[in-house]
């Protein structure tokens, strides 16, 4: 079976700084995996790697068995064009820890705007998935809400259906809920088990460790750029076999 993400030694740096020192994980299709570990330690960077936000240094990303950002000939690489990197980041969902919707447009319009745009998606389809989306999200009545008179939480829930409309074959979320008041965590984390339950392949960054717990089918901790340890959620948090997660944890639990 082909892993949905692959990274072999993935190497980061901005400037001098060494970000990431060598990632080597694989993501199964339909897994939610899951990504802890202290600021800095590079797990944005990682998921910005995967979507060729950033340019990895050294290593080798896959997604769904095709090369990130290259195509290999013989033994060497060549960059992709701009044009060929949007086609495969189509195929990637990202939701940031902050929403990041047009604040002029509304819920469902934001949901609509890139299959129309990117997609060239008629605006009946385009409109009927989008309320088809917003119903999943627990939004079916704020279709025509502008983002200004939403909850962070809903507005993150819009975001998450935005990423959807595009049906991707892989959801990468950065911390979806740490902006949130915490009485609105809740309804956000109820939409991505509902996702993960429908068989998204997801990588999650995210410091809700009862999440991870029951959601998780993987744990990477990660520190100071490295994999310090990986495992099923419920191993790793419960008996984690390094230092280093056991100081982490200590703090987080
Ligand atoms: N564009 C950039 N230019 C220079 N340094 C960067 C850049 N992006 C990230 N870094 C540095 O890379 C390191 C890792 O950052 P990253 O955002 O990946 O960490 P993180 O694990 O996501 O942390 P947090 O939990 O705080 O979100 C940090 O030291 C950061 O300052
Ligand atoms: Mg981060």
């Amino acid at each position: 079976m082909t892993a949905m993400v692959k990274a072999e030694g993935v190497h980061k740096s901005f400037g001098a700084v060494q970000v990431l020192k060598g990632i080597d994980l694989e993501v199964a299709p339909r897994e939610v995996f899951c990504l802890i570990g202290p600021s800095g330690s590079g797990k944005s960077t990682f998921l910005r790697c995967i979507n060729h936000l950033e340019k990895v240094n050294a290593g080798r990303l896959y997604v769904d068995g095709d090369l990130v950002g290259y195509r290999q000939q013989g033994n060497k690489l060549h960059e992709l064009r701009d044009r060929e990197v949007a086609a495969q980041r189509r195929d990637i969902g990202m939701v940031f820890q902050r929403f990041n919707l047009f604040p002029h447009m509304t819920a469902v319009e934001n949901v609509m705007e890139a299959p129309v745009h990117v997609k060239r998606e008629s605006k009946a389809v385009a409109r009927e998935r989008a309320l088809r989306l917003l119903d999943r999200v627990g939004l079916a009545d704020k279709a025509g809400s502008y983002p200004a008179q939403l909850s962070g939480g809903q507005q993150q829930r819009v975001a998450i259906a935005r990423a959807l409309a595009m049906e991707p074959k892989l959801m990468l979320f950065d911390e979806p809920t740490s902006a949130l008041d915490p009485e609105l965590v809740g309804d956000v984390l109820d939409v991505m088990r509902d996702l993960a339950e429908s068989g998204m392949t997801m990588i999650v960054v995210t410091h809700e460790m009862g999440f991870a717990r029951e959601v998780g089918d993987a744990l990477v901790f990660m520190d100071d750029g490295t994999v310090v340890e990986t495992g099923h959620p419920r191993d790793v948090l419960t008996n984690p076999q390094r230092e280093r997660t056991k100081s982490f944890l200590s703090k987080v639990l």
